[in-house]
């Protein structure tokens, strides 16, 4: 990896330090309109379980919690720097039990198999070390017929190409792209 691209990992890819913490600040700002879109997609129930991975600054957590006001919203991230912010922006949620934010990885996920209804993550694949994993994890999590959303934004750098075919290969029907030109979306069900 190069200078400029370590760099970005550190603000933007997995945030640490002062960089990370401008990053967040940035992404809570540009992103929360694709996860706002990609939230209306997934079609959220009022007491639906839903998990975001890779939460970063917790700005798509306060609208999932807003969707589901009488279910429960759990976050995980790698990320410090963003389990502080998204902890300091879902305060409110935390403190009446409606929120459960915690440091993690998609390839290994603290929950239990059959957990969540919607799974969600914004801007956040394209820096996942082995997708094959995080997918296979994912769907482990879901419970049948739950639905996972992949929003990304236009600025992303992740390309749809071969999204179909790998959420197929991890065991998902009904895999789909949605695509503006701000943002896409690939969405699937756990059969
Ligand atoms: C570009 S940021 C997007 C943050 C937020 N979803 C948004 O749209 O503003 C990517 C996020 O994914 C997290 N992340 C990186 N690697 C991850 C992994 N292996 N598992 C889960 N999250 C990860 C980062 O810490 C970071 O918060």
């Amino acid at each position: 990896m190069g200078a400029f691209e370590r760099v970005l990992m550190r603000a933007f890819g997995r945030p640490e330090g002062v960089l990370g913490r401008l990053g967040g600040t940035v992404m809570a700002r540009m992103n929360q309109p694709c996860a706002a879109w990609t939230i209306g997609l997934l079609e959220i129930r009022e007491n639906d379980r839903a998990l975001e991975i890779g939460f970063g600054p917790g700005a798509g957590i306060q609208l999932l919690a807003a969707a589901a006001p009488s279910g429960h919203v759990d976050g995980i991230d790698p990320s410090q720097e963003m389990l502080e912010q998204a902890t300091a922006r879902n305060a409110a949620a935390i403190a009446r039990g409606r929120v459960s934010l915690r440091i993690g990885s998609v390839e290994r996920l603290p929950f239990e198999d059959n957990t969540f209804d919607k799974v969600l993550a914004i801007n956040s694949m394209q820096v996942w070390p082995d997708s094959e994993t995080a997918l296979a994890e994912i769907r482990r999590a879901m419970k049948t017929r739950g639905a996972v959303a992949l929003g990304f934004t236009a600025y992303s750098g992740q390309q749809p190409g071969g999204l179909i075919e790998r959420l197929t290969a991890a065991g998902f029907v009904g895999a789909k792209l949605v695509e503006t030109d701000k943002a896409s979306c690939m969405l699937a069900v756990k059969a």
